[in-house]
């Protein structure tokens, strides 16, 4: 495989990283349905395991689907959720494995190893379903977009009122558009290297 470049530059690396904040209020600006396929189509080739994909995304942009969200979200969550362009359910298929025939063609055994341990499913799902959430957000400062991830809210009511005739479940949401700087807190520090990481 050629690879086009060898690593992101400088300024790539503010995009995703250095400069990428998590936003709390919206500049008037609307995200076309293009926008979001392309940002899917991103973050759809983040790995998982055995190619499992277990992630499914509601893309909330009108007013009526936001008005069916806003019974579950929290009140600190709620004004800017509502304001968002867009909010995203990142939920995930508990039976994605009925998927791995396809998604995982060159081991047919792989279905089975899921379909017969509803807790090995789960974990998988969920492991596998936060991992995408997470390319979904750097996915989507890799297409100009800003983001607001957010834990704050009734997964039960989001389930009942999304997610339940298809068997998924909420993980958490994503506000996602064009950020408006005036909003952000100041930034929180990190860990630093030798706090969080060991070199053994
Ligand atoms: C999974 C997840 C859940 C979060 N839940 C909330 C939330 O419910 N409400 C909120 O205001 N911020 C929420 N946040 C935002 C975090 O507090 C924020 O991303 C973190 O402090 C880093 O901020 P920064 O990206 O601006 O540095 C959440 C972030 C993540 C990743």
């Amino acid at each position: 495989m050629t690879r086009m470049i060898e690593a992101l530059d400088a300024g790539a690396r503010d995009l995703l990283f250095e400069g990428g904040r998590t936003h709390n209020a919206w500049q008037d600006r609307p995200v076309p349905d293009a926008k979001l396929r392309e940002l899917y189509d991103l973050l759809k080739m983040g790995p998982t395991s055995a190619n499992c994909s277990p992630a499914r995304f509601l893309f909330l942009r009108t007013a009526e689907a936001k008005e069916r969200l806003r019974p579950a979200l929290s009140q600190g969550n709620l004004a800017k959720t509502m304001a968002a362009p867009v909010t995203v359910i990142v939920a995930y298929d508990p039976k994605f494995y009925e998927l791995l025939p396809r998604l995982f063609p060159h081991n047919q055994d792989a279905r089975a190893w899921f379909a017969g341990s509803a807790e090995l499913a789960e974990t998988t799902a969920f492991r596998n379903g936060t991992l995408q959430g997470a390319y979904l957000i750097v996915a989507a400062r890799a297409v100009g977009l800003d983001c607001g991830p957010m834990s704050g809210f009734d997964n039960a009511k989001v389930d009942a009122e999304f997610l339940a005739d298809r068997g998924w479940t909420s993980n958490f949401l994503v506000n996602l558009g064009y950020g408006d700087a005036a909003g952000l807190f100041p930034r929180s520090p990190r860990l630093e290297f030798e706090a969080a990481c060991e070199l053994l």
